[in-house]
């Protein structure tokens, strides 16, 4: 090519990607580009980057950005977080808040809720609204959803994730990948892998059989770049046998980009890259957040002096790394590019929408479990001379504030309080704190600076003349409870709840309590109080949601993502001591190995205090006709489950049907079931209605480590149907041939 023609090509370049940018603010709309389109444009992009600006597209420029090329038209990245909502805006260098008066969005309910709703059409809409509300704020990242697996209650992030079950999480997590990227916002599934603790998480080392790693911990992953087709993964802060997950060469080069082929790109957690040679050749992409803040302690422009910046542009140059390993990370960048802010088609977005407050409210519903139910103690009518006493701190502290990371700034946030308040016009509600864990978000666990005994008798006193009381409690998002960086040094309910539940009830005992928290706790006055419900952290429409399901408005139809246990010894990993959790020396042995969960209470035979997949209704349904349309299946083939489902009670209401599949007799070691389908039927009151869910063959597979792969055995399989993992009504069997 002579030199002329090369500047004329090169012109009409700039001149095009100039007017592709999406940066002018501008909404037009051309023919969407073929993948093979944009390879060819990358290609030529490539060519003319220079190894400096290549290097700046793989490292922040700041908190929450990084850079693009300005002289082609290459608009920067932004990113925010997180799972539940758009993060309000953070400063340049630092973490802290940018201070700016048009960033509140709408606070969706918490993952464990979207979990517990066993509903793959809501995650879907979850995914699209938040994904608007991205867009609008002009974010080309959303830093969510979470799906690492619940493994001990222990865990301060159990919050943002999506239980202790991977097919649940597999489920859940696909529509609500799509759900987001439907805006040409990517989703960035985090965090990969193994973060399943908070407590020394940048340190710890996982030791895990590679059987649970396939099975138990990477399914979810899996899932969201094979069916969801994420655009991009966060490494996570932990390490796995000693190498940090986040450039980690069995996990981003030999499972994630091999054995996926996932195209996007993977970024680290804020300060989770270690090493410029390590996270150039095992799989980092972008490097965000390392160091304490953008401008460093010494240098002037800390950004520079990432391990994917300056440093790994000196190996470049050195010849220590060969410039095809940057090529292929800025082919992912740019990739990245055209999927988001460099697609000219994509929506704009919009939030704080009715639709978006009414997809919150929808799901905070569908996903509120109804754990007991006494004497009908719920639903509670609302009329003239009852007098409801709430109780408790819970119902008027906000739960987007605190948390970590996932910490939102909704436009409004109705308390549970408030809630009622609105829906009970006819009935006296009174209200008191019984105790207070002072002003900031950030307190540590300190005595109150109210005086403890004072609120409890206005407490005493106001459940006394009241004709039911609702104790509203559970955690909160402070530091040592439902809140990053830290887990929680106890399973029982923090500042002496349980007393205060226990001397109310002496008062009055048409208790019931409304729970508020990501994570199981331990009820030991469970047999005294009336109901329990567990209800989540939910957003903007908190107490609005609460209020559907106290008053009966929503029959409770949300089935619990993860299992209660009476006491913390009874959950799996809890069972092997310090070097099952949290570790010594800084790692820890995943000792019960595949039977996390209730895979772990089924197997061993420890009853739970509430199993997975409980949940209660208003309603009562009953189960019949259970068939399978085929007993001996060969390869490639999926048997179908089919079921009536009567609404026997007075309410319209809806059922989850769960599918468990065991496996008795088996070469390797097998938790007696596991879920493998699920379908929540909606039913009215008097009517029967039908569920039909179909299992591919593929499902049964177990990861055999002597073929490192998945392998079907041969034999009878039992299929177990009920309503919760501890409710099987019926157990047929199949064989494969
Ligand atoms: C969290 C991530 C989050 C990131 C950016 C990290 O501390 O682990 O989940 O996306 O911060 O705020």
């Amino acid at each position: 090519m002579n030199q002329r023609f090369k500047i004329q090509l090169f012109t009409l370049l700039i001149i095009f990607l100039v007017a592709c940018n999406p940066s002018k603010e501008q909404h037009s709309t051309s023919s969407p580009l073929t993948s093979s389109a944009v390879e060819a444009k990358i290609d030529s992009i490539l060519d003319i980057l220079t190894l400096e600006e290549k290097v700046g597209l793989v490292h922040a420029q700041s908190k929450f950005s990084t850079k693009g090329v300005e002289r082609l038209g290459i608009p920067e990245l932004w990113m925010a977080d997180g799972p539940h909502g758009v993060r309000a805006e953070i400063n340049w260098d630092n973490w802290g808040y940018a201070g700016w008066t048009n960033d509140s969005i709408t606070a969706f309910p918490a993952l464990t809720c979207l979990a517990a709703t066993f509903n793959p059409k809501l995650a879907g809409e979850y995914g699209f609204s938040l994904g608007e509300e991205a867009r609008y704020r002009k974010k080309d990242v959303l830093l969510g959803p979470g799906v690492n697996i619940y493994r001990t209650p222990l865990n301060g992030r159990n919050f943002e994730y999506m239980g202790e079950d991977p097919f649940l999480a597999s489920q859940l997590v696909v529509p609500y990948v799509q759900g987001v990227q439907k805006n040409g916002v990517a989703a960035c599934v985090k965090h990969y892998a193994l973060n399943n603790q908070e407590l020394n998480r940048d340190k710890v080392s996982v030791e895990v059989s590679d059987r649970a790693l396939h099975e138990i911990y990477l399914p979810a992953f899996k899932a969201s770049v094979l069916k969801g087709n994420t655009w991009a993964i966060m490494g996570a802060y932990n390490k796995f046998r000693g190498e940090y997950t986040t450039h980690h060469e069995l996990l981003m080069n030999d499972i994630l980009k091999g054995e996926w082929n996932f195209d996007g790109v993977v970024v680290s957690d804020w300060s989770s890259a270690h090493d410029t040679k390590k996270a150039a050749l095992y799989g980092l992409d972008i490097e965000m957040g390392t160091g304490t803040d953008g401008l460093g302690t010494t240098t002037l422009n800390h950004y520079d002096n990432y391990y994917l910046a300056k440093p790994f542009l000196k190996a470049l140059k050195h010849g220590e790394i060969p410039e095809t390993v940057l090529n292929d990370k800025v082919r992912r960048v740019l990739r990245l590019r055209y999927r988001t802010n460099m697609d000219n088609n994509r929506p704009l977005g919009s939030a704080n929408t009715i639709e978006h407050q009414n997809v919150a409210r929808n799901i905070a519903t569908d996903g509120i479990v109804l754990l007991k139910n006494e004497d009908n103690f719920f639903p509670i009518q609302d009329k003239v001379g009852l007098t409801i006493a709430v109780i408790g701190e819970n119902a008027t502290r906000s739960m987007t504030k605190g948390g970590g990371s996932s910490e939102l700034k909704p436009k409004f946030e109705i308390s549970p309080l408030q809630g009622l308040k609105e829906r009970y016009k006819n009935a006296t509600i009174l209200h008191a704190l019984s105790y207070h864990t002072g002003p900031s978000v950030y307190d540590k666990i300190t005595p109150s600076p109210y005086n403890a005994d004072s609120l409890k008798v206005e407490a005493l006193a106001i459940a006394k003349k009241a004709d039911v009381v609702l104790f509203v409690g559970g955690l909160n998002k402070s530091h040592l409870q439902d809140c990053e960086g830290d887990d929680r040094r106890q399973y029982e309910l923090p500042f002496d709840q349980n007393t205060i539940i226990e001397d109310l009830l002496k008062v009055n005992s048409n208790l019931g309590f409304i729970s508020l928290t990501g994570n199981a706790f331990e009820i030991p006055w469970k047999s005294k109080v009336k109901g329990i419900l567990q209800s989540w952290y939910l957003g903007s429409m908190a107490g609005h949601a609460i209020a559907d399901i106290i008053s009966g408005d929503v029959n409770p139809s949300g089935k619990l993502p993860f299992t209660f246990p009476k006491k913390l010894e009874d959950n799996g990993a809890h069972s092997f001591g310090a070097e099952s959790y949290p570790g010594v020396n800084l790692t820890t042995e995943y000792k019960e190995d595949i039977l996390v969960g209730y895979r772990w209470h089924d197997t061993k035979n420890i009853e739970p205090e509430y199993a997975f997949g409980f949940g209660l209704s208003y309603s009562t349904f009953e189960m019949s006709n259970i068939t399978v349309n085929k007993t001996e299946l060969a390869k490639d083939d999926a048997f179908t489950i089919s079921c009536d489902l009567k609404n026997t009670g007075d309410y319209d209401g809806a059922e989850v049907v769960q599918v468990y599949v065991g496996k008795p007799e088996s070469k390797v070691k097998r938790a007696l079931k596991e879920l493998k389908g699920f379908q929540k039927v909606e039913v009215k009151k008097g009517e029967t209605a039908n569920a039909s869910i179909t299992i591919p063959i593929e499902e049964l597979a177990f990861y055999d480590e002597t073929l490192a792969d998945w392998n079907i055995e041969k034999g009878i399989y039992t299929i177990h149907v009920g309503n919760s993992s501890d409710n099987i009504i019926k157990t047929l069997e199949i064989t494969v041939q």
